[in-house]
């Protein structure tokens, strides 16, 4: 790969009030001081994806929808993925899983890191279920992962997030991590 690595962070969650994108732009800001990426943020909530609502097997990629299309292009166009993703019900949000499953081959053997956050467990219950889903799609999966507990406590009065350290070395470990998958799945296409 000649060219830094294409990185797309997805912000996950949907919902009016949602704190998805305060995790999104936090992680943004990681992404491009770490310097190795190219990095552009995602949002699922400006896709405007209906319930999954293809005829056929995404694998065919005889997409129907003009909204499935320019999904697909976002993340054909990725050399990387992150997930920002809460955990809802011991999961990942129905927005993500109903996103992921739109497409297939585009997922395919792209780099994947997973931002998860939540209560107590950190989102880390949601995390694990995502994983699997990305290992369906083919995904290369970061071992190294950022979660966050007690999101709600780590939003400031002024509505900034606000994150110890610790967050912010995992999501650098990651970064390196992610960085270093991208280039080897770039190698065993060229
Ligand atoms: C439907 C729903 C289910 C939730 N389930 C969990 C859960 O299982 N575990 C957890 O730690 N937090 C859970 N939470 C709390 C969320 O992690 C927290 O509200 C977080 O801010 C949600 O992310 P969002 O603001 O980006 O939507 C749940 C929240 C919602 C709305």
């Amino acid at each position: 790969m000649d060219h830094k690595p294409k990185l797309k962070t997805l912000i996950a969650s949907t919902r009016p009030g949602r704190v998805g994108p305060l995790v999104g732009a936090w992680f943004r800001e990681m992404a491009e001081a770490h310097g190795d990426f190219s990095h552009e943020l995602v949002d699922i909530a400006d896709l405007g994806l209906p319930l999954f609502d293809e005829p056929e097997h995404p694998r065919l990629q005889r997409y129907a929808h003009a909204h499935t299309k320019a999904w697909s292009r976002i993340i054909e166009d990725a050399d990387a993925l992150v997930f920002v993703t809460p955990e809802y019900n011991h999961a990942p949000p129905p927005s993500l899983v109903n996103a992921l499953a739109y497409l297939s081959k585009e997922w395919g053997d792209k780099a994947a890191g997973i931002v998860s956050y939540g209560g107590i467990s950190g989102g880390l219950r949601a995390a694990q279920a995502l994983k699997l889903m990305l290992c369906a799609l083919r995904m290369q999966i970061a071992n190294d992962a950022v979660s966050i507990p007690m999101i709600g406590e780590k939003i400031d009065d002024h509505g900034r997030l606000v994150l110890e350290p610790a967050a912010h070395d995992a999501a650098r470990r990651m970064l390196a991590e992610v960085g270093r998958l991208a280039r080897r799945t770039a190698r065993g296409q060229s």
